[in-house]
């Protein structure tokens, strides 16, 4: 900045049901912002790579079951056990991509049977909160066009149904909705906006906690 001081790096989710493309826009984000001189980093949960990602990816795998309640709290983990990696490089100016947070954490363990968003929120009440909050919507016709779902755990049609109310309900009104049902390039340019926006405008401001 102006007084030659560093600034910090802005924290940026990307959410949205299965099939509505976050994960290729993730890295076309990474791509992108960095040949434009940022400095991005891009991260994904559930990070499958730690011991608790293993459990994870069994668990989503259908290799092994687990209760939902503890499998709720082993996403919530996943991301606790990144915190101190994500507050470093976010210190050193790195700005974070993330795919998926603690809103599909909330969203997906509360379209089951017996859970609340409230109990839900619990375990990710601190977690850094993001400067940013992108939430891409994708009709169920214009996601029945993209083809089946692959045959992880929540690849049914009526579980995402229920997930995306969740999101509908779960919407602050800081949150970005935008309908990804475009080509990859014209969806691409609208995140690349934002996230240009909310670099600029977060690099002075505080790093406040979620849900506090
Ligand atoms: P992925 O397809 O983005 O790797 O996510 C795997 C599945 O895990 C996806 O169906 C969403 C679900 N999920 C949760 O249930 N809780 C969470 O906290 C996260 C991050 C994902």
């Amino acid at each position: 900045n102006a007084h030659g001081t560093q600034t910090r790096g802005s924290l940026i989710v990307i959410e949205g049901c299965d099939r509505s493309g976050k994960t290729t826009q993730c890295s076309l984000l990474q791509e992108n912002l960095t040949s434009s001189g940022y400095s991005v980093k891009l991260m994904k949960f559930p990070d499958r790579t730690t011991v608790i990602g293993q459990m994870i990816n069994d668990y989503l795998a259908c290799k092994q079951d687990v209760d939902d309640h503890a499998v709720h709290l082993l996403f919530s983990a996943n991301r606790w056990e990144r915190v101190s990696m994500m507050l470093k490089l976010l210190e050193q100016g790195t700005s974070l991509i993330v795919d998926r947070y603690a809103y599909s954490g909330v969203c997906y363990t509360a379209a089951k049977r017996g859970f609340d968003m409230s109990w839900c929120k619990q375990p990710d009440i601190g977690l850094p909160r993001p400067d940013t909050i992108v939430y891409l919507t994708l009709s169920s016709e214009a996601a029945a066009k993209r083809g089946n779902y692959g045959e992880e755990r929540y690849e049914q049609t009526d579980f995402q149904k229920k997930v995306a109310d969740n999101f509908a309900a779960l919407t602050e009104d800081s949150w970005k909705v935008i309908d990804a049902d475009k080509s990859i390039e014209n969806l691409q340019a609208e995140l690349l906006d934002i996230c240009k926006e909310t670099i600029k405008r977060s690099s002075d401001q505080p790093l406040y906690k979620l849900w506090t």
